[in-house]
């Protein structure tokens, strides 16, 4: 049985859609079921619901064979697994945000929850900054005065908008993607072969 880590949240639900067209039904009520194991003996498959954030470690570690998360999580985590495909699904932009009079130069003190792409963003920038290491809700920091700025994802421009903070530079765009551990996918090749061929097809998934 070939077992794939899903990242809830953000990216379940197109997730779902993904794996049903590529043959792989899972329950309409993924995303509101508490249940953290579901089971599909009849195509071998199992899928753990992890947090997105811990996608990357139950893969690297071999506790799941393949991986659906997103390319953010996949950066920030640096887990040793191999990347197989761009799922083309889960697109957001990466962007530094703020009040709109903020000078990204001048910034001192930065909120995010990706700390990895803040320190890289403005090191090139020649820019030493404090990185406030938040887990969600991000957008608060700047509006209590407890950063100048935050690098996080904008999907919709929603969140930004209606807390009156607007993007200020962009760091990248990212998606979801299909990942493996490394020892599956030399020692299953063919079950997942077949997995990443019929996600490939049906999903219009490229290699990432
Ligand atoms: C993400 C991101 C933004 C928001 C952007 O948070 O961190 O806060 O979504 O989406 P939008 O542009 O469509 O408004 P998420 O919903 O993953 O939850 P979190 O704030 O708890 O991290």
């Amino acid at each position: 049985m070939l077992t794939i880590a899903l990242a809830k949240g953000r990216i379940l639900d197109a997730t779902a859609l993904a794996l049903a067209s590529a043959g792989y039904p899972v329950p309409n009520d993924l995303a509101e079921s508490r249940r953290l194991i579901l089971e599909d003996d009849s195509r071998d498959v199992r899928y753990l619901l992890a947090k997105p954030v811990d996608v990357p470690a139950y893969v690297e570690h071999g506790a799941a064979d393949l991986g659906i998360v997103g390319k953010d999580v996949l950066h920030e985590k640096q887990a040793d697994v191999h990347e197989l495909l761009d799922l083309r699904f889960g697109v957001c932009r990466l962007v530094v945000a703020g009040w709109p009079n903020t000078d990204v130069g001048a910034v001192k003190r930065v909120a995010t929850k990706y700390p990895r792409f803040t320190t890289d963003y403005f090191r090139r920038m020649g820019r030493q900054i404090e990185v406030i290491d938040l887990q969600g809700s991000v957008e608060l920091a700047p509006l209590i005065g407890l950063a100048d700025c935050i690098v996080d994802l904008v999907e919709t421009g929603r969140t930004l908008a209606e807390n009156g903070l607007t993007p200020l530079a962009e760091l990248g765009t990212v998606s979801a993607r299909l990942v493996a551990n490394r020892r599956s996918y030399q020692l299953r090749a063919t079950e997942v072969d077949a997995f990443v061929e019929a996600l490939r097809q049906r999903s219009g998934g490229a290699a990432s």
